[in-house]
């Protein structure tokens, strides 16, 4: 029933630049020929933060997606989608905010860091708190295994496998199951009851996976448990008898290490990041002109590669013997930083003849990315439906 999908998301928020490419997209790429993915845009999620400016949200989606493709994002392996183009997202969303706990949100990390972060907006929002139970919601309704995000996401795919079980243990149940598992119980005799009971509580209320080990362990060593028996024990023991929703796990997607013209991390909002599709000329400019090793004045003056941003763009770019020369001769003094950076600038202008390349044809024709994604949203649609429906009658809502 669960397949190996896998499904990620990324806010429309500009055009992307190189740090988006070397870490999330180039993985998003390789992961394409692992596993079925679905990418998607999440507008909705760009709303909750930018509800202030949406004409950004609409400009950027498009752009946001070419970039996706001139990175080597398949749409004929991979389906590409827009959220808010799949309402069933916003159904389950809702469906879920009936048993999510208002404390399982106002403890995720990202909640009180971003309101003061972006503290000249006001993100007192009912939106806002929400967020990440949308973001559940986006990845339980594809019943995804895989979901590859940066660190700073990793606690909300946390909330989402909570959700999970959590939805699955109040709604995922036979008629009479409750009834049925407390008699199957008693046929364990009284310790391994009260011993089931116990790793029962610790993995439900603590999420202890040991308990959970230890409990399956004695229902095998149980000998006068009966096949439906057994089942049910299983399932009471994790909280269900069914699973409607998939537990998902996080891809945890390396930090990229790639600095900004100016030596910190590479980020638009910091005004110090080059775009994917950024024109040569200004590439160019951009590195000769970064700082260096600060303690590097002179030429003549030997310098520390550790201390130096480019060094860290050699580390993405150059060959182990490309590095090797910056290494000896930037501490020797023999070459200055001109022609150190030279190699750097020759590899990103090459690695962005073949983005633009891959861009141009959608650029050319508009019509030709509005078709990949109404034929995504399609896709995404029919398997979202097929969720809902599972989830609508395990709700008692099945009215057709
Ligand atoms: N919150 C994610 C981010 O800011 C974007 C996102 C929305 C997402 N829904 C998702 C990522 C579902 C993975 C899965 O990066
Ligand atoms: Fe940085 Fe290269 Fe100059 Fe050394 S030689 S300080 S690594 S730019």
């Amino acid at each position: 029933m669960f397949s190996d999908r896998v499904v990620s998301g990324m806010r429309p928020t500009g055009a992307l630049h190189l740090g988006h490419y070397h870490g999330a997209l180039k993985n998003w790429v390789r992961l394409q020929s692992e596993y079925p993915c679905m990418f998607f845009v999440a507008d909705w999620h760009a709303l909750t933060t930018h509800y202030n400016s949406v004409e950004v949200i609409g400009n950027n989606v498009w752009e946001m997606v070419i970039d996706w493709l001139a990175a080597g994002i398949d749409p004929a392996q991979t389906i590409l989608f827009i959220q808010s183009r799949v309402p069933e997202h916003a159904e389950l969303h809702t469906l879920l905010s009936m048993c999510t706990p208002l404390g399982w949100l106002e403890r995720v990390p990202t909640y009180k860091d971003q309101q003061e972060k972006l503290s000249d907006r006001d993100l007192a929002t009912y939106g806002f708190l929400g967020y990440p139970l949308l973001q559940a919601a986006d990845i339980l309704i594809y019943r995804a295994s895989y979901v590859p995000v940066g660190e700073d996401q990793v606690p909300h795919v946390e909330l989402t496998r909570e959700v999970a079980r959590r939805f699955n243990h109040l709604f995922g149940r036979e008629p009479g199951f409750e009834d049925k598992a407390r008699e199957a119980i008693k046929k364990l005799g009284s310790k391994r009851a009260r011993q089931y009971a116990e790793f029962r509580t610790r993995y439900q209320e603590k999420g202890d996976d040991e308990a959970l080990e230890q409990g399956r362990s004695l229902l095998d060593e149980a000998q006068n448990l009966g096949m439906g028996d057994r089942e049910r024990l299983y399932g009471y023991l994790e909280g269900s008898s069914k699973l409607i929703l998939a537990e998902p796990q996080a891809l945890l997607t390396e930090a990229s290490r790639m600095p900004g013209i100016d030596g910190a991390k590479m980020s638009k909002s910091y005004g110090n990041a080059i775009a994917m599709r950024e024109d040569p000329a200004s590439v160019t400019k951009k590195i000769r002109t970064m700082p260096t090793d600060p303690a590097r004045v002179r030429r003549t003056d030997p310098g520390e590669p550790e201390r130096c941003p480019v060094w860290q763009l050699h580390q993405v770019y150059s060959s182990d013997e490309t590095c090797q020369w910056v290494q000896v001769n930037c501490r020797s003094a023999g070459i200055g930083c001109l022609e150190c950076k030279q190699p750097v600038i020759d590899a990103v202008l090459a690695e962005q003849v073949v983005f633009r390349e891959r861009a141009q044809p959608y650029l050319d024709d508009p019509a030709l990315i509005r078709a990949i994604m109404a034929d995504g949203c399609e896709k995404a649609r029919r398997l979202a439906q097929e969720t809902m429906r599972d989830v609508r009658e395990a709700m008692g809502l099945a009215f057709d």
